[in-house]
Protein backbone atom coordinates (compact mmCIF):
# COMPACT_ATOMS: atom_id res chain seq x y z
CA UNK A 1 0.00 0.00 0.00
CA UNK A 2 2.05 3.39 -1.02
CA UNK A 3 0.40 5.94 1.11
CA UNK A 4 3.50 8.19 1.23
CA UNK A 5 2.39 11.38 1.16
CA UNK A 6 4.53 14.78 1.27
CA UNK A 7 1.99 17.12 2.73
CA UNK A 8 1.87 20.66 3.97
CA UNK A 9 1.26 21.30 7.16
CA UNK A 10 0.07 24.20 9.51
CA UNK A 11 -0.55 24.31 13.07
CA UNK A 12 -2.03 25.84 15.59
CA UNK A 13 -1.34 28.73 17.97
CA UNK A 14 -2.79 27.36 20.79
CA UNK A 15 -3.69 23.54 21.03
CA UNK A 16 -7.18 23.23 22.79
CA UNK A 17 -6.10 19.78 24.80
CA UNK A 18 -5.65 21.03 28.06
CA UNK A 19 -9.57 22.03 27.49
CA UNK A 20 -10.54 18.69 26.96
CA UNK A 21 -11.80 16.44 29.70
CA UNK A 22 -10.80 13.01 28.80
CA UNK A 23 -12.51 11.13 31.21
CA UNK A 24 -16.17 12.57 30.56
CA UNK A 25 -16.22 12.70 27.02
CA UNK A 26 -19.09 13.05 24.94
CA UNK A 27 -19.50 11.09 21.85
CA UNK A 28 -18.42 13.36 18.57
CA UNK A 29 -18.56 16.91 20.79
CA UNK A 30 -14.90 17.38 20.34
CA UNK A 31 -12.74 17.85 18.44
CA UNK A 32 -8.58 17.67 17.95
CA UNK A 33 -6.80 20.60 16.99
CA UNK A 34 -6.54 20.18 13.04
CA UNK A 35 -8.47 18.72 10.35
CA UNK A 36 -7.09 17.72 6.71
CA UNK A 37 -8.70 19.11 3.89
CA UNK A 38 -8.59 18.53 -0.14
CA UNK A 39 -10.75 19.74 -2.89
CA UNK A 40 -11.54 18.41 -6.24
CA UNK A 41 -12.38 20.80 -9.34
CA UNK A 42 -11.52 20.48 -12.86
CA UNK A 43 -11.30 16.92 -13.14
CA UNK A 44 -8.89 16.25 -10.34
CA UNK A 45 -8.08 16.33 -6.39
CA UNK A 46 -5.96 19.07 -4.70
CA UNK A 47 -2.95 18.71 -2.44
CA UNK A 48 -4.43 17.86 0.59
CA UNK A 49 -3.59 19.83 3.46
CA UNK A 50 -3.18 19.86 7.39
CA UNK A 51 -4.56 22.83 9.10
CA UNK A 52 -5.88 24.53 12.55
CA UNK A 53 -9.52 23.38 12.65
CA UNK A 54 -11.93 25.40 11.28
CA UNK A 55 -15.43 26.21 10.48
CA UNK A 56 -15.88 25.41 6.57
CA UNK A 57 -17.52 28.41 4.63
CA UNK A 58 -19.64 27.50 1.34
CA UNK A 59 -22.35 29.26 -0.91
CA UNK A 60 -25.68 29.01 0.04
CA UNK A 61 -26.34 27.50 -3.17
CA UNK A 62 -23.73 24.78 -2.88
CA UNK A 63 -25.09 21.09 -3.84
CA UNK A 64 -24.64 19.57 -0.61
CA UNK A 65 -27.58 22.42 0.93
CA UNK A 66 -29.80 21.17 -1.61
CA UNK A 67 -29.38 17.41 -2.73
CA UNK A 68 -27.71 15.73 0.24
CA UNK A 69 -24.48 14.82 -1.91
CA UNK A 70 -22.13 13.91 0.94
CA UNK A 71 -20.71 10.74 2.42
CA UNK A 72 -18.57 9.65 5.03
CA UNK A 73 -16.69 7.01 6.47
CA UNK A 74 -16.03 5.96 10.53
CA UNK A 75 -12.70 4.95 12.25
CA UNK A 76 -10.87 4.81 14.72
CA UNK A 77 -7.13 4.85 15.87
CA UNK A 78 -5.49 3.51 19.20
CA UNK A 79 -2.50 4.37 21.16
CA UNK A 80 -0.52 0.66 22.47
CA UNK A 81 1.30 0.35 25.67
CA UNK A 82 4.23 1.72 24.05
CA UNK A 83 2.78 4.88 22.09
CA UNK A 84 2.50 3.60 19.09
CA UNK A 85 -0.67 4.66 17.15
CA UNK A 86 -2.24 2.04 15.04
CA UNK A 87 -5.44 2.05 13.02
CA UNK A 88 -8.12 -1.02 12.39
CA UNK A 89 -8.51 -2.11 9.27
CA UNK A 90 -8.25 1.47 6.87
CA UNK A 91 -8.18 -0.32 4.06
CA UNK A 92 -11.85 -1.80 4.47
CA UNK A 93 -12.89 1.97 4.65
CA UNK A 94 -11.02 3.23 2.16
CA UNK A 95 -12.44 0.48 -0.31
CA UNK A 96 -16.03 1.54 1.27
CA UNK A 97 -15.54 5.44 0.76
CA UNK A 98 -15.15 5.66 -2.94
CA UNK A 99 -17.81 2.58 -3.19
CA UNK A 100 -20.13 5.10 -1.71
CA UNK A 101 -18.98 7.82 -3.68
CA UNK A 102 -19.35 5.89 -7.16
CA UNK A 103 -23.34 5.84 -6.09
CA UNK A 104 -23.28 8.86 -4.90
CA UNK A 105 -21.95 10.44 -8.30
CA UNK A 106 -19.12 11.47 -6.45
CA UNK A 107 -15.22 10.87 -7.45
CA UNK A 108 -13.08 8.82 -5.78
CA UNK A 109 -10.00 9.53 -3.67
CA UNK A 110 -6.47 7.88 -4.07
CA UNK A 111 -5.19 5.93 -1.20
CA UNK A 112 -2.38 8.55 -1.03
CA UNK A 113 -4.72 10.71 -0.07
CA UNK A 114 -7.31 8.79 2.27
CA UNK A 115 -5.16 7.05 4.26
CA UNK A 116 -1.97 8.84 3.62
CA UNK A 117 -3.60 12.28 4.50
CA UNK A 118 -5.54 10.81 7.98
CA UNK A 119 -1.98 9.14 8.93
CA UNK A 120 -0.57 12.13 8.59
CA UNK A 121 -3.50 14.41 10.55
CA UNK A 122 -3.20 11.74 13.31
CA UNK A 123 0.08 11.46 13.86
CA UNK A 124 -0.30 15.73 14.02
CA UNK A 125 -2.57 15.47 16.52
CA UNK A 126 -1.30 12.21 18.49
CA UNK A 127 -1.29 13.62 21.57
CA UNK A 128 -5.26 13.37 21.32
CA UNK A 129 -5.17 9.73 21.46
CA UNK A 130 -5.14 7.88 24.70
CA UNK A 131 -3.66 4.66 25.96
CA UNK A 132 -6.21 2.06 27.20
CA UNK A 133 -8.85 -0.51 26.43
CA UNK A 134 -12.14 1.54 25.75
CA UNK A 135 -10.23 4.74 24.98
CA UNK A 136 -9.87 6.10 21.19
CA UNK A 137 -9.44 8.35 18.48
CA UNK A 138 -12.04 8.92 16.86
CA UNK A 139 -11.53 9.33 13.04
CA UNK A 140 -14.21 10.88 10.77
CA UNK A 141 -13.26 11.33 6.98
CA UNK A 142 -16.16 12.89 4.51
CA UNK A 143 -17.10 14.58 0.97
CA UNK A 144 -19.49 17.20 0.24
CA UNK A 145 -20.53 18.70 -3.05
CA UNK A 146 -19.52 21.98 -2.79
CA UNK A 147 -20.76 23.88 -6.37
CA UNK A 148 -22.73 26.73 -6.47
CA UNK A 149 -26.15 26.49 -8.27
CA UNK A 150 -29.50 24.18 -7.37
CA UNK A 151 -29.40 22.50 -10.50
CA UNK A 152 -30.13 19.29 -9.68
CA UNK A 153 -27.13 17.47 -11.14
CA UNK A 154 -24.08 15.61 -9.59
CA UNK A 155 -21.68 18.82 -8.59
CA UNK A 156 -18.23 19.47 -10.23
CA UNK A 157 -16.32 20.59 -7.30
CA UNK A 158 -16.21 18.61 -3.82
CA UNK A 159 -14.30 19.17 -0.79
CA UNK A 160 -12.82 16.08 1.09
CA UNK A 161 -12.34 16.63 5.11
CA UNK A 162 -11.09 14.38 7.88
CA UNK A 163 -11.58 15.68 11.07
CA UNK A 164 -10.90 13.57 14.60
CA UNK A 165 -12.72 13.47 17.75
CA UNK A 166 -11.17 11.98 20.81
CA UNK A 167 -13.84 8.76 21.90
CA UNK A 168 -14.96 6.13 24.64
CA UNK A 169 -18.49 4.67 23.85
CA UNK A 170 -21.10 5.85 21.80
CA UNK A 171 -23.82 4.55 24.53
CA UNK A 172 -23.64 3.99 27.68
CA UNK A 173 -24.90 0.54 29.45
CA UNK A 174 -27.35 -1.89 27.55
CA UNK A 175 -30.17 -0.55 24.70
CA UNK A 176 -33.53 -1.25 23.49
CA UNK A 177 -34.50 -1.33 20.30
CA UNK A 178 -37.71 -1.42 18.14
CA UNK A 179 -38.10 -3.57 15.14
CA UNK A 180 -39.79 -1.65 12.33
CA UNK A 181 -43.14 -2.71 10.69
CA UNK A 182 -43.95 0.80 9.15
CA UNK A 183 -41.02 3.08 8.46
CA UNK A 184 -37.75 1.81 6.23
CA UNK A 185 -34.39 2.97 6.07
CA UNK A 186 -33.15 1.19 2.18
CA UNK A 187 -34.85 -0.41 -0.46
CA UNK A 188 -33.13 -2.13 -3.30
CA UNK A 189 -30.99 -0.30 -5.48
CA UNK A 190 -31.19 2.01 -3.39
CA UNK A 191 -28.36 3.47 -1.33
CA UNK A 192 -28.50 1.65 1.78
CA UNK A 193 -25.25 0.12 1.19
CA UNK A 194 -23.80 3.71 0.72
CA UNK A 195 -22.54 5.68 3.64
CA UNK A 196 -24.50 8.57 3.03
CA UNK A 197 -25.40 11.33 4.91
CA UNK A 198 -29.16 10.92 3.65
CA UNK A 199 -28.88 7.47 5.38
CA UNK A 200 -28.45 9.11 8.68
CA UNK A 201 -31.22 12.15 8.37
CA UNK A 202 -33.74 9.46 6.80
CA UNK A 203 -33.59 7.32 10.20
CA UNK A 204 -34.09 10.75 12.95
CA UNK A 205 -37.65 11.09 12.71
CA UNK A 206 -38.66 7.29 12.78
CA UNK A 207 -35.57 6.76 15.50
CA UNK A 208 -37.40 10.04 17.35
CA UNK A 209 -40.50 8.19 17.60
CA UNK A 210 -39.11 5.14 18.86
CA UNK A 211 -37.41 7.32 20.97
CA UNK A 212 -40.39 8.58 22.67
CA UNK A 213 -41.79 5.10 23.18
CA UNK A 214 -38.40 4.87 25.26
CA UNK A 215 -36.74 3.07 23.00
CA UNK A 216 -32.88 3.93 21.93
CA UNK A 217 -33.22 2.77 18.43
CA UNK A 218 -34.56 1.10 15.55
CA UNK A 219 -33.96 -2.43 14.38
CA UNK A 220 -34.45 -1.86 10.57
CA UNK A 221 -36.82 -4.71 8.48
CA UNK A 222 -36.61 -5.02 4.77
CA UNK A 223 -38.85 -2.20 3.05
CA UNK A 224 -40.84 -4.77 1.04
CA UNK A 225 -42.43 -7.64 3.46
CA UNK A 226 -40.67 -6.16 7.07
CA UNK A 227 -40.46 -9.53 8.05
CA UNK A 228 -36.63 -9.30 7.99
CA UNK A 229 -34.56 -7.81 10.14
CA UNK A 230 -31.58 -6.16 9.02
CA UNK A 231 -29.61 -3.22 10.67
CA UNK A 232 -29.71 -0.56 13.28
CA UNK A 233 -28.71 2.20 11.36
CA UNK A 234 -25.28 2.96 13.30
CA UNK A 235 -24.98 -0.38 13.86
CA UNK A 236 -25.20 -4.03 12.42
CA UNK A 237 -27.33 -6.63 14.62
CA UNK A 238 -26.37 -9.85 15.70
CA UNK A 239 -28.79 -12.57 17.58
CA UNK A 240 -27.97 -15.33 19.28
CA UNK A 241 -30.19 -18.45 19.75
CA UNK A 242 -28.93 -20.99 21.49
CA UNK A 243 -25.24 -20.95 20.85
CA UNK A 244 -25.57 -19.88 17.00
CA UNK A 245 -24.88 -16.38 16.09
CA UNK A 246 -27.24 -15.12 13.15
CA UNK A 247 -26.55 -11.81 11.12
CA UNK A 248 -27.92 -10.42 7.91
CA UNK A 249 -25.92 -10.63 4.82
CA UNK A 250 -24.69 -7.37 3.57
CA UNK A 251 -27.45 -6.27 0.41
CA UNK A 252 -27.99 -3.46 -1.32
CA UNK A 253 -29.87 -2.32 1.97
CA UNK A 254 -26.99 -2.84 4.20
CA UNK A 255 -23.95 -0.98 5.22
CA UNK A 256 -20.67 -3.96 5.17
CA UNK A 257 -19.70 -2.91 8.30
CA UNK A 258 -15.85 -3.27 9.42
CA UNK A 259 -16.97 -4.24 12.71
CA UNK A 260 -19.46 -6.78 11.87
CA UNK A 261 -17.38 -8.49 9.21
CA UNK A 262 -14.42 -8.26 12.01
CA UNK A 263 -16.51 -9.75 14.93
CA UNK A 264 -18.09 -13.01 11.96
CA UNK A 265 -14.45 -13.77 11.70
CA UNK A 266 -13.31 -13.42 15.24
CA UNK A 267 -16.43 -14.95 16.64
CA UNK A 268 -15.51 -18.40 13.76
CA UNK A 269 -11.85 -17.84 15.51
CA UNK A 270 -13.27 -17.97 18.75
CA UNK A 271 -15.35 -21.65 18.02
CA UNK A 272 -18.70 -20.00 18.13
CA UNK A 273 -20.63 -21.16 15.43
CA UNK A 274 -21.94 -18.14 12.90
CA UNK A 275 -24.91 -18.10 10.33
CA UNK A 276 -24.86 -15.53 7.65
CA UNK A 277 -28.43 -15.50 6.49
CA UNK A 278 -31.66 -13.53 6.24
CA UNK A 279 -33.08 -13.01 9.83
CA UNK A 280 -36.79 -13.54 9.87
CA UNK A 281 -38.78 -11.66 12.58
CA UNK A 282 -40.89 -14.55 12.74
CA UNK A 283 -37.73 -16.57 13.85
CA UNK A 284 -37.00 -14.13 16.45
CA UNK A 285 -40.44 -13.53 18.06
CA UNK A 286 -40.51 -17.04 18.33
CA UNK A 287 -37.29 -17.94 19.70
CA UNK A 288 -37.55 -14.96 22.36
CA UNK A 289 -41.07 -16.86 23.55
CA UNK A 290 -39.66 -20.15 23.41
CA UNK A 291 -36.36 -19.11 25.47
CA UNK A 292 -33.83 -20.02 23.02
CA UNK A 293 -33.04 -16.16 22.08
CA UNK A 294 -30.22 -15.85 24.56
CA UNK A 295 -28.98 -12.02 23.43
CA UNK A 296 -29.12 -9.36 20.70
CA UNK A 297 -26.02 -7.33 20.22
CA UNK A 298 -25.13 -3.93 18.06
CA UNK A 299 -22.05 -3.69 16.50
CA UNK A 300 -20.22 -0.25 14.92
CA UNK A 301 -16.61 1.32 15.25
CA UNK A 302 -18.48 4.18 16.83
CA UNK A 303 -20.83 2.34 19.32
CA UNK A 304 -17.93 -0.97 19.03
CA UNK A 305 -20.95 -3.50 20.55
CA UNK A 306 -24.12 -2.98 22.55
CA UNK A 307 -26.12 -4.91 24.22
CA UNK A 308 -29.48 -4.96 23.64
CA UNK A 309 -31.66 -5.36 26.67
CA UNK A 310 -35.28 -5.74 25.07
CA UNK A 311 -37.03 -5.06 22.17
CA UNK A 312 -40.75 -4.20 20.95
CA UNK A 313 -42.47 -5.42 18.14
CA UNK A 314 -46.03 -3.93 17.04
CA UNK A 315 -47.56 -3.65 20.63
CA UNK A 316 -45.46 -6.10 22.37
CA UNK A 317 -42.19 -6.01 24.34
CA UNK A 318 -39.90 -9.16 24.42
CA UNK A 319 -36.93 -8.68 27.54
CA UNK A 320 -33.86 -10.63 26.86
CA UNK A 321 -32.69 -13.35 29.69
CA UNK A 322 -30.34 -11.87 32.23
CA UNK A 323 -26.90 -13.32 31.69
CA UNK A 324 -23.78 -13.34 33.62
CA UNK A 325 -20.67 -11.15 31.83
CA UNK A 326 -18.65 -14.05 30.86
CA UNK A 327 -21.73 -16.24 29.38
CA UNK A 328 -22.38 -12.98 27.00
CA UNK A 329 -20.66 -13.54 23.45
CA UNK A 330 -21.26 -9.32 22.98
CA UNK A 331 -18.98 -9.14 26.29
CA UNK A 332 -16.40 -12.06 24.73
CA UNK A 333 -16.32 -10.76 20.97
CA UNK A 334 -15.89 -6.96 22.48
CA UNK A 335 -12.74 -8.04 24.84
CA UNK A 336 -11.68 -9.92 21.96
CA UNK A 337 -11.74 -6.98 19.26
CA UNK A 338 -11.16 -4.22 21.82
CA UNK A 339 -7.74 -6.31 22.77
CA UNK A 340 -6.50 -6.37 19.38
CA UNK A 341 -7.66 -2.92 18.41
CA UNK A 342 -5.23 -1.43 21.01
CA UNK A 343 -2.42 -4.17 20.72
CA UNK A 344 -3.08 -5.73 24.07
CA UNK A 345 -3.41 -9.20 22.57
CA UNK A 346 -1.56 -10.74 19.19
CA UNK A 347 -3.41 -9.28 15.74
CA UNK A 348 -4.06 -12.85 14.35
CA UNK A 349 -5.43 -11.39 11.45
CA UNK A 350 -3.22 -8.31 10.75
CA UNK A 351 -6.07 -6.20 11.01
CA UNK A 352 -4.16 -3.25 12.95
CA UNK A 353 -2.00 -1.13 10.38
CA UNK A 354 0.36 1.66 12.56
CA UNK A 355 0.43 5.09 11.51
C1 LIG B 1 -19.77 4.63 12.97
O1 LIG B 1 -19.95 3.69 13.72
O2 LIG B 1 -18.64 5.04 12.70
C2 LIG B 1 -20.87 5.32 12.32
O3 LIG B 1 -20.67 5.84 11.27
C3 LIG B 1 -22.14 5.47 13.02
C4 LIG B 1 -22.35 6.92 13.28
C5 LIG B 1 -23.68 7.34 12.85
C6 LIG B 1 -21.99 7.34 14.64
Amino acid sequence: MNTSLDIKITKTATSKIEQCDFDNLKFGAQFTDHMLVCEYENGRWSEPEIKPYAPVTLDPSARIFHYGQAIFEGMKAYKDEQNQVWLFRPDENFRRFNKSAVRLAMPEISEEIFIGGLKALVRTDEQWVKKGLGNSLYIRPFMIATQSGVIASPSEKFLFCIILSPAKSYYSGKIKVKIADYYSRAANGGIGAAKAAGNYAAQFYPTRLAQEEGYNQVIWTDDATHTKLEEAGTMNVFFRIDDTLHTAPVSDRILDGVTRKSLIDLAKHLGINVKVEPVEVERILEAAKNGSLKEIFGAGTAAVINQVEGFAYKNDYYQLPEMADEDAFALQLKEGLTRIQNKLSDDVFGWTVQV
